[in-house]
């Protein structure tokens, strides 16, 4: 499991960037749609208050930050591989420890550490749109107590309109290194059936997707799939 080690390059490390240098505020509003401006909200992931809450390839922590000040979980815990996302969360978040903790890890084997831990773990379009589904979905499940809920938005479709795949197979999407040299990086994005499938085969229990789509026509927008699963109690 090396999904950033010394000898690889951080293909993260550009994402948000220029957002960090002007905006450190903690988001006043939390969405799961791929425009970020519209659509349901934090209501999706159920109760809050006392819960262990996760993050899955959090970035910049900005979501977990306001459910930590807004939602008054027991704590959430932000968690992503990047060097540079978690230094980025920890100067722009760091102050809102203990109740939200930023934690720099490979979500697959952060979930294996964490057995029945979580009350809840969400991603917006996060580890599990770039981790093998066949390594995150069953962590996830071992990482739920009883009862819990995992909640994560998706691509529906490629940005360039290609339909998603109809198996699970990931595709290379363009990348940069922190150099800024072009490479790839593999990117899971699946038809709802394929999605439900996994979960059902990894010990979910009522699996849902809804298609929340685009506000706005055009370049690089995107329909969104919000998918909801339970751990069985
Ligand atoms: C598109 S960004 C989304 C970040 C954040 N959720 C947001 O909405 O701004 C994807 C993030 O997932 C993280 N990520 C991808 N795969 C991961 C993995 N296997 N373990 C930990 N983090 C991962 C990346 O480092 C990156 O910060």
């Amino acid at each position: 499991m090396s999904w950033v080690t010394t000898s690889t390059p951080d293909l993260w490390h550009h994402y948000g960037r220029v957002r960090a240098t002007r905006d450190c505020a903690v988001p006043g509003t939390f969405y799961w749609s791929w425009s970020q401006d519209a659509g349901p909200g934090p209501e999706i992931l159920g109760e809050l208050t006392g819960r262990c809450v996760g993050d899955l390839g959090a970035g910049a922590a900005r979501q977990a930050a306001h459910l930590a000040v807004h939602h008054q979980p027991a704590r959430v815990i932000a968690v992503d591989g990047s060097p540079a996302q978690h230094a980025m969360a920890t100067d722009l978040y760091g102050h809102l420890a203990p109740c939200l903790q930023i934690v720099q890890s490979d979500v697959v084997p952060h979930l294996q550490a964490m057995t029945r831990a979580y009350d809840v773990l969400y991603s917006v379009f996060g580890a599990l749109d770039f981790t093998d589904p066949h390594e995150v979905l069953p962590a996830a499940a071992a990482a739920l107590k009883p009862g819990g809920r995992l909640v994560y938005s998706t691509l529906a479709h490629y940005l360039n309109g290609t339909p998603a795949q109809p198996d699970a197979v990931a595709a290379d999407i363009p990348a940069k290194t922190p150099d800024g040299e072009a490479t790839t990086m593999r990117r899971w994005v699946l038809q709802q059936h394929v999605w439900i499938e996994l979960l059902d085969a990894a010990g979910f229990t009522s699996i849902t997707v809804d298609v929340l789509p685009a506000a706005v026509g055009g370049q690089r927008t995107a329909d969104t799939l919000l998918v909801s699963a339970y751990h069985p109690a």
